[in-house]
């Protein structure tokens, strides 16, 4: 029997993929800078992209009014550190104006937020994530090998006075690393009405990463019940988005876990990456991807991007496979690719 072939690469419709997932959710990264180095993330000696090879603001606008038509309405811009990026507010009043686009999203290690909370919610930014790991100095200094601690916590309080809610701040777990920071961070973003966000610890940074090394979502979530205060699953959490919600059961906040290692999740995935340079990529983990600059900086009409976009989404593989012995890390670091 003659089986019809599906192809979604020349047809219209949802961004889907073989696994049926539809796609509506962008990354772009601005830019592969950092003014932090984390250990996780990337190695102390970097050779940062030449500025001419980023892409600028209008060839990221062009193509997200091609994509746009094509599903993609939620945005988040990362990096690298994306306040390092000139201009940003200027970036997002560009891509808020985009139809179709609801909203937009960033995440930002927070050392430069101070000046720039403002003027990014007033172009009409309303999503922060702002990255925090402990609050302790030293610790700080020991993570991310760089002081900064004091920044944040200024750029936090600006967020708040921008008018940001919620606020979450992500911090990565990382056993005897991290651990210990569990319940200050809890504690902190319940008194300060932040949402706190922990991310297992993944194979993607520059540094040797062993199964052993991830604090997992159970021990965090054990440390919060005894030593914060009781939790429950969020009554109306969404079943598609990587992070799981708990509400304190006295109504005073919410934490969520981003559990990647211990409970992928992959089959709800609804994610596709730009990178700084312009290439798309349609898994944090992907080792293949397209470089679509030239098509942007050429003269390569908006239907053979979408084509190119669809094509590439349909190939998405199943998920990441961390926890099996086929994983290859991908040759790009975090900073490289966006958080
Ligand atoms: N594992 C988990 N999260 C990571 N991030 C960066 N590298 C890793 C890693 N190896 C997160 C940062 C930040 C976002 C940009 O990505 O904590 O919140
Ligand atoms: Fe910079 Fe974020 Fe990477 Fe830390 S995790 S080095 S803050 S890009």
């Amino acid at each position: 029997m003659n089986l019809p072939t599906i192809n979604n690469s020349a047809g219209a419709g949802p961004l889907l993929d073989t696994f049926g997932r539809v796609h509506n959710n962008l990354r772009i990264s601005v830019t592969d800078r950092c003014n932090l180095r984390c250990t996780y993330c990337m190695p102390e000696e970097v050779t940062f992209m030449d500025k001419q090879e980023l892409l600028t603001f209008e060839e990221m606008a062009r193509f997200v009014e091609i994509v746009a038509p094509l599903g993609i309405d939620k945005i988040r811009l990362t990096g690298g550190e994306p306040l390092l990026r000139r201009d940003l507010p200027r970036l997002v009043a560009m891509l808020c104006k985009i139809p179709g686009i609801r909203d937009v999203g960033l995440t930002t290690n927070g050392i430069l937020l101070t000046h720039l909370a403002q003027p990014l919610f007033d172009a009409g930014l309303r999503r922060i994530n702002i990255s925090l790991d402990t609050l302790d100095p030293e610790r700080f200094r020991q993570v991310s090998r760089r002081d900064g601690l004091d920044k944040v916590l200024e750029g936090i309080q600006a967020a708040k006075q921008a008018g940001f809610e919620p606020i979450k701040i992500n911090a990565v777990s990382i056993r005897s690393i991290t651990e210990h920071e569990v319940v200050p961070l809890a504690n902190f973003a319940r008194a300060e009405g932040l949402e706190m966000r922990f991310i297992e610890y993944m194979p993607i940074g520059a540094d040797d990463w062993e199964r052993e090394k991830v604090y997992f979502a159970h021990e965090i979530l054990e440390q919060i019940e005894q030593h914060v205060a009781p939790l429950a699953p969020a009554k109306n959490y969404d079943p598609n988005a990587p992070a799981m919600e708990f509400d304190y059961v006295d109504g005073r906040g919410r934490v969520g876990i981003i559990a990647s290692v211990s409970r992928p999740f992959c089959m709800s995935c609804n994610r596709v990456r730009l990178t700084a340079d312009g290439k798309l990529r349609n898994c944090l983990f992907a080792l293949k991807e397209v470089d679509l600059k030239p098509m942007l900086r050429g003269s390569a009409t908006p239907e053979e991007i979408a084509t190119i976009v669809r094509g590439n989404i349909w190939e998405k593989w199943e998920g990441h496979e961390i926890n099996t012995a086929r994983f290859v890390k991908p040759t790009r670091t975090m900073h490289t690719i966006g958080g």
